[in-house]
């Protein structure tokens, strides 16, 4: 059985958890690094910071019980856009429908806020994610994307209008 929490500030050491779980296992498909959270990055405040952007919209997906997804919703640069940020599902969850589970909440959310275009921003060889948004009909916007370490490539943006209520 597949359920979802929004969480609150208090809850950040669950989302430390997961959070730490996802930089270890897929560091091929952030921005962020596990070094960043680690040592003098993983302080109490920090991760409260995190859990309490204006605004914002923090799922954990449990399945039978156990933490074994997340994701959140933010607030996009522009008024009527809304960001899907820090997806990951543990390995032992995967292909059971929880990615899917996560963005639909996440777009329901953004829907009822009133958002018209849900974003986000993949890495460009991120194989199984593209597969994923682009079955949620999320298009490349062909902006270009935060610049990769490598100098070279650049993180896909892509975009999904939403139905207005
Ligand atoms: C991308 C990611 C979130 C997908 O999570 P997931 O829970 O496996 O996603 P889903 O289960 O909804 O879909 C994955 C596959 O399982 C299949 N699937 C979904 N429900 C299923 C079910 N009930 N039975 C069998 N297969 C199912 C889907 O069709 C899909 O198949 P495909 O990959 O061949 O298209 C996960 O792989 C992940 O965390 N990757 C590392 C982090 C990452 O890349 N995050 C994205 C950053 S932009």
């Amino acid at each position: 059985m597949i359920e979802l929490h929004t969480l609150e500030s208090d809850d950040w050491p669950l989302w430390r958890e997961l959070r730490l779980a996802a930089l270890a296992e897929a560091p091929y498909a952030f921005g962020s690094t596990l070094a960043d959270w680690q040592g003098f990055g993983d302080r109490e405040e920090r991760w409260r910071a995190r859990l309490s952007i204006p605004g914002a919209h923090d799922l954990v997906a449990l399945l039978d019980g156990l933490p074994v997804g997340m994701a959140s919703g933010v607030p996009g640069e522009e008024e009527d856009s809304v960001e899907l940020i820090s997806m990951w599902v543990n390995p032992v969850a995967r292909g059971q429908g929880l990615g899917d589970y996560l963005i639909q909440a996440v777009e329901r959310w953004a829907s009822d806020r009133g958002a018209r275009t849900l974003r986000l921003s993949v890495m460009p060889d991120n194989s199984k994610a593209l597969a994923l948004y682009e079955r949620h009909g999320f298009m490349d916007t062909g902006e270009p994307g935060d610049l990769l370490s490598d100098g070279v490539r650049r993180e896909r943006v892509m975009a999904k209008s939403l139905a207005t209520v």
